[in-house]
């Protein structure tokens, strides 16, 4: 994907262009701003370097093109670019080191933007090796894929992979997770709308169906949609264009659509819950993720990645598994699966000072195991033990409510219905109240 670089300074982005083409991508230089505009596309441009003389152009091509992160450089600040949307601001002069290290970081694979190089895939058990062909074999096709598993199996990792195998691979990868959203975002989030739709609509603003013209879009717990927009997601697959919120003509797009979610669909489908047309759109290849205790052959191996990853991250020396500590990870149950073991061994990487890890670093700590045989007082209703279990979590998990959902085995939005529930009911204490509220860093 290319950098496209704008400011008047012609010194400043010719040096620009040598850095980043020898970082390994490619440099669009402008010093106009009406050539830049004609030329940016979320489809060429991954990343923008805009001078802060140009604040209107950061402001406009965050709003159009949402995709395109943004560093902003200059002499000010840079509080009037950052307001703006971009991600950075850089002001000169600077290192070189430093725009490398935050290409860098922007570059960095995360969910919801586009990269088209797949995510390392562990796979050693023959379960996964069965879902490895399927996946070699349906990626190049135009078939959607619905990847079902338990929470943090690998879903995601599964969709990067084939979007990455896929003929589609130079285009955009958008993902959008259905449950992070509310509701009534939704519709111009996934379909965009046009300036005046409604009150706020300033700028026309293109949504991730058209983001991912050209490439695949990942619907990420897709279950968790009301009916109407089920309704309107059907018509969108069936006849492959968009309508804009406020627009007056349906716009053709081009997209693979892959799907993810952590429930029983078919239990959905029949608790009148989820289209059952829609699902046969969805479904054409489906994909069944095993939990982690039914692939024990993949723990160590996804250890050992996880200890390398983490180490070289954290540029630490990488440590060694004791006997006991293996031992350990393969009884162990893994109900938050593949993720909670990540979180494990970045615990025991960083918590222990030592070079090997042993088996009470592995399970102490571990809150799953070390909380499990607590039996509650008799006289304990469902309703508090829930709302006690809710609240552990999100204190171990620091108010982070995507994880503490995660942890817990439901989505996102069942999770904020219940703290609502509790707040409409005076039944948070001040003490809950902290982490109930917290802000989350993962929910966008
Ligand atoms: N086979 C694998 N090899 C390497 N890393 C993996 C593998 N499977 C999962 N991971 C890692 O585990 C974490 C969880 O994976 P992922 O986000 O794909 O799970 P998920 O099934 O989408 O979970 P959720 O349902 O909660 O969204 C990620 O950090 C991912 O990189
Ligand atoms: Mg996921």
């Amino acid at each position: 994907m290319g950098i496209a670089i704008l400011d008047t300074d012609k010194e400043i982005v010719s040096i620009l262009a040598e850095l980043i083409a020898e970082t390994g991508e490619s440099p669009c230089p402008f010093t106009s701003k009406d050539k830049f505009l004609e030329v940016i596309d979320p489809k060429s441009h991954s990343i923008a370097i805009i001078s802060d003389e140009f604040v209107d152009v950061v402001e406009g091509t965050k709003q159009v093109y949402d995709s395109i992160e943004i560093i902003g450089i200059g002499t000010a600040d840079g509080s009037a670019c950052l307001k703006a949307g971009a991600a950075h601001y850089l002001k000169k002069p600077f290192r070189a080191e430093e725009i490398v290290r935050v290409i860098g970081a922007l570059s960095a694979p995360k969910t919801g933007t586009g990269k088209e190089n797949g995510s390392p895939f562990v796979v050693a058990d023959p379960a996964m090796g069965r879902i490895v062909d399927i996946i070699r074999k349906v990626a190049p096709t135009q078939a959607p894929v619905l990847i079902m598993g338990e929470s943090g199996t690998g879903k995601e990792v599964i969709a990067r992979n084939i979007h990455a195998l896929s003929k589609r691979r130079s285009g955009p990868y958008v993902g959008i997770n259905l449950a992070a959203i509310p509701e009534t975002l939704l519709e111009s989030e996934l379909f965009g709308y046009e300036k005046g739709a409604f009150t706020g609509a300033y700028a026309t603003r293109v949504g991730r169906f058209e983001q991912a013209d050209g490439g695949t879009i990942l619907l990420d717990e897709v279950t968790e949609i009301g009916s109407g927009l089920q309704a309107k997601l059907l018509r969108v697959l069936q006849e492959r264009q968009i309508d804009r919120v406020g627009g007056k003509t349906p716009i053709k797009v081009d997209f693979r659509v892959i799907s993810t979610t952590n429930r029983d669909i078919e239990e959905e489908i029949r608790a009148g819950r989820f289209r059952n047309d829609l699902f046969y759109r969805l479904n054409v290849i489906p994909v069944k993720v095993p939990p982690l205790r039914e692939r024990r052959e993949d723990i160590l191996p996804l250890a050992a990645h996880f200890i390398t990853k983490i180490a070289a991250r954290e540029g630490m020396q990488e440590k060694v598994l004791s006997a006991g500590a293996k031992d350990a990870l393969l009884k162990y149950h893994w109900p938050g699966n593949v993720r909670e073991m990540e979180n494990v061994i970045e615990r025991a990487m960083i918590l222990n000072e030592g070079e090997t890890i042993s088996s009470e670093h592995v399970v102490a700590g571990n809150t799953a195991s070390a909380d499990s045989g607590a039996v509650p007082p008799t006289g304990t209703t469902i309703h508090d033990m829930e709302k006690s279990l809710i609240f552990s979590t999100l204190r171990k998990v620091e108010g982070n409510r995507t994880r503490a959902a995660t942890l817990l085995g439901i989505s996102i939005r069942t999770l904020r219905n219940k703290l609502n529930e509790y707040s409409r009911g005076g039944q948070i204490s001040d003490d809950e109240s902290v982490v109930a509220n917290g802000p989350d860093p993962e929910e966008s």
